[in-house]
């Protein structure tokens, strides 16, 4: 028994045929093609798939008709999705065509910043004599920064105007960032026994105001060296070398008379390299009561100790003027190291 007649069938085919190739013709590169092709064509709730299944509802006469029809209208349909699909895939090509054997594009590469590399060529020259690079913390007590390098609670270098301490109190012994690389000497001495050359690079922090030559936080290079028998001549020696490596073979070191609380006899080192005599830091024979402080024996050990700037030693190297631009981190600067 039938239960539709051919003429609503071929109705409804006619109908589904026009949905779908308006809507396949219609569809762009959104999820419009591919839910017109699940609506249409989908394998288990298609349109498509829905009316096939009321074939078997026409009368066995009409059904050789009725076939038909629904495959002419089956390939239409196709035709217009293989038509849509291959309308979509050239636009995606053109869009997003990629030449696979151009070069890509190269990865910046940058190189040490020129303060680090100085860091690198001292530490490089000291190890050559002998020096073995060491490192102490910039969060430093009052017994480092101060006490053990003989600079007493009235000492002037203590002033709060002049140090930055930090706000949180450990009991009566403030903190703070510490305004020298000499409390590495009294680091490494607590902790070993004579012979000892050490030299130990890194930052220190003074409230100073920034200009050509000063910015609040800068870099030294502590030297220390003990040993029996070693005298201001030593110590003369190795700053030469250490200067004609760094800054090439007619340097000259001169040595005026100065005064730091943990050396005796202390000097300022200033060194002379193309005509100009430029100030690098200060030196001198490490106090017998720094020697003490830390358990060595003055009457059997002596040494020396030097502190220079390492942005002084920088910028006579590199030609620079103003330190401040050591710091800016502008690209154009940076790049010429
Ligand atoms: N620490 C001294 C300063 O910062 C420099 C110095 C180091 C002097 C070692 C003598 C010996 O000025």
């Amino acid at each position: 028994m039938s239960t539709v007649s051919l003429e609503s069938f071929r109705a409804e085919i006619d109908r589904l045929r026009a949905d779908a190739t308006a809507a396949l013709d219609a569809a762009g590169r959104d999820d419009a093609f591919e839910k017109a092709r699940i609506e249409f064509l989908g394998a288990k709730s298609g349109r498509l798939k829905a009316i096939q299944k009321l074939l078997g509802g026409l009368a066995a006469a009409d059904r050789p008709a009725g076939g038909k029809h629904f495959n002419e209208a089956k390939e239409a349909i196709t035709a217009a999705l293989v038509q849509a699909q291959s309308r979509l895939a050239g636009g995606v090509a053109e869009v997003e065509a990629i030449d696979v054997t151009l070069p890509g594009d190269p990865v910046r590469i940058g190189h040490l910043h020129p303060i680090t590399q100085t860091i690198r060529r001292v530490q490089e020259i000291m190890a050559r004599l002998g020096f073995e690079s060491v490192d102490g913390p910039e969060v430093e007590d009052q017994w480092h920064n101060f006490e053990a390098l003989a600079i007493g609670a009235e000492h002037p270098a203590r002033d709060p105007l002049d140090n930055f301490y930090l706000a949180v109190a450990r009991g009566t012994d403030p903190l703070l960032l510490r305004s020298q690389t000499s409390t590495v000497q009294i680091r490494v001495m607590e902790r070993r026994k004579p012979p000892l050359r050490i030299v130990s690079l890194g930052r220190v922090y003074r409230p100073d105001t920034a200009d050509a030559t000063h910015y609040p936080m800068f870099h030294q290079v502590e030297g220390l060296l003990v040993e029996p028998g070693t005298t201001m001549a030593h110590l003369k020696s190795v700053l030469r070398l250490f200067a004609s490596s760094f800054l090439g073979g007619d340097v000259h070191v001169r040595f005026r008379p100065s005064f730091f609380p943990f050396t005796e006899p202390s000097v300022e080192v200033d060194m002379e390299w193309g005509g100009r005599w430029i100030e690098m830091g200060g030196a001198g024979m490490v106090d017998p009561a720094v020697l003490e402080a830390v358990g060595y024996d003055p009457a059997t050990v002596s040494g020396f100790a030097f502190g220079l700037g390492v942005e002084r030693i920088a910028a006579r190297r590199y030609g620079v003027a103003d330190i401040r631009d050591f710091y800016k981190n502008d690209v154009r600067f940076l790049e010429q190291f």
